[in-house]
């Protein structure tokens, strides 16, 4: 792997072990929103890195949403990083979670995650072909608390910009908080509230993206399927497109 030099710029800690990084890497070549980098540090027995879908576009200071795995060997060491650090960024983004790869003839998108996994959609939000390919966008974030509902007033001015043509639903299952769902998104699926909240359906008309805990994209892919969505492939087109974390 090529590493080039990173510098943190600046942190923003959403909730306790639930943060941003804006990593000043400008050697890192060009890539598409939906795309991951490596991370990490040159240690004593190896080189430890792991991937992180970057949460802006290609650009100077590139944004990473992160979450601290206690018992983890790098997001411990990521969590204490402060303005001024130094870190490893991969030279090359790697992945086909991006627009590139979904199906062309959708009219809308779902975009759904569960945690970190809205990095890549805040990515894409960013950039204008999201808003210009399809008539409705839905971003749905399944988390376990309130607090843990990052990057809220951006998603806010998505909506006062874009209006009806853009939803956002967060979905929080261990607590009830005001103008979310609660509960898991796959309960949210099956009792018809993800659709209505949204004001979208599941149809062969749009394409889903899902992202984060895979027991959440496992459950999620089945729901859908028994719906007559299937997963999307170059050759046998279909609407689903997974990005799993672990
Ligand atoms: C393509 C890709 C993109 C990714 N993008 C992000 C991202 O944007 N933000 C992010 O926080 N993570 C992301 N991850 C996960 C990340 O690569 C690491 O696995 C994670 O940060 C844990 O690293 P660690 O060394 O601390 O844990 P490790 O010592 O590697 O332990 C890994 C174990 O931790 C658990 N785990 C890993 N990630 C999570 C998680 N997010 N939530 C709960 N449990 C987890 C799993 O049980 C996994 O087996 C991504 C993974 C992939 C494959
Ligand atoms: N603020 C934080 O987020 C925070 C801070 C510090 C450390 N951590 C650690 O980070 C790790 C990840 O936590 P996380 O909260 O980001 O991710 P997570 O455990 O994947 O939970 C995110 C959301 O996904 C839901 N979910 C889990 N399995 C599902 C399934 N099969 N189908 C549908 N939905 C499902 C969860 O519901 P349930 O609640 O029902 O499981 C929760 O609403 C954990 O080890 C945690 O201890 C998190």
């Amino acid at each position: 792997m090529k590493w080039t030099r990173g510098v943190v710029k600046r942190k923003v800690t959403w909730a306790e072990g639930l943060f941003t990084l804006e990593i000043k890497a400008p050697e890192v070549a060009s890539f598409e929103p939906g795309q991951f980098l490596q991370l990490g540090f040159d240690e004593a027995d190896g080189h430890l890195h792991r991937p992180y879908s970057v949460a802006s576009p290609h650009r100077e200071t590139l944004d990473f949403f992160i979450v601290l795995v206690e018992d983890g060997r790098l997001t411990p060491k990521l969590c204490k990083l402060e303005e001024g650090a130094e870190i490893d960024v991969s030279a090359r983004a790697a992945g086909s979670f991006t627009l590139k790869h979904c199906p062309e003839e959708s009219k809308s998108i779902w975009l759904i995650a569960t945690g970190t996994g809205l990095a890549p959609y805040i990515a894409m939000m960013r950039e204008q072909e999201v808003w210009e390919r399809y008539e409705k966008v839905v971003v749905v974030h399944g988390v376990r608390h309130g607090s843990d509902l990052a990057y809220q007033p951006e998603l806010i001015e998505h909506r006062v910009k874009y209006g009806d043509r853009f939803a956002y639903v967060p979905v929080v299952s261990r607590e009830s908080v005001d103008g979310a769902i609660e509960g898991r998104i796959t309960t949210a699926i099956t009792s018809g509230e993800l659709e209505k909240t949204s004001g979208l359906e599941f149809s062969t008309e749009s394409c889903v993206m899902m992202c984060g805990n895979p027991a959440m994209l496992d459950e999620t892919e089945s729901l859908l399927v028994e719906r007559g969505l299937t997963k999307h492939k170059r050759k046998e087109p279909g609407q689903i497109v997974v990005e799993r974390y672990w």
